[in-house]
């Protein structure tokens, strides 16, 4: 997925441990980070349904991300929604160097990114069709 943005550092690798997911904040973007098996992810951490946010409790160190406030389920990988299906995560580009994680944050103002993000999926849209310009 294409989006206008800038690779900043987040955190070190010895920070998230094996099953485990962690939230930082970064240019008021909060971002979900999560490793399995040394594989790594990074969401922008808030639910496709009501952006309701993604805490560090909502991966099961498996699979799946459930949002604690209507438990939407997400496939932790693909972040395509499970239950119920049709909707999906925004993923943001991940990269190591070295020991850090570095993750790639818009470069629009996140009050911008949540309306349209938001009213895209109200729309029935898909995450193909997100632009920040129309
Ligand atoms: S806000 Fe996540 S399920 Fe409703």
């Amino acid at each position: 997925m294409e989006y206008p943005g800038k690779f900043e550092r987040v955190c070190s690798l010895d920070e998230i441990y094996d099953g485990e997911a962690k939230v930082f904040e970064i240019n008021r973007y909060e971002v979900l980070i999560l490793n399995k098996n040394g594989e790594l992810k990074a969401y922008y951490a808030r639910c496709a349904h009501a952006l309701g946010l993604l805490d560090e409790t909502s991966f099961d160190g498996e699979n799946r991300i459930v949002c604690p406030v209507h438990l939407w389920e997400y496939d932790a990988f693909t972040g395509e929604s499970i239950n119920p299906m049709g909707s999906t995560l925004f993923p943001l580009d991940l990269k190591v160097e070295g020991n850090d994680i570095f993750v790639k944050i818009p470069s629009v103002p996140v009050s911008e990114f949540k309306v349209k993000w938001f009213s895209m999926y109200k729309r029935g849209g898909v995450i193909g069709e997100f632009g920040f310009n129309s």
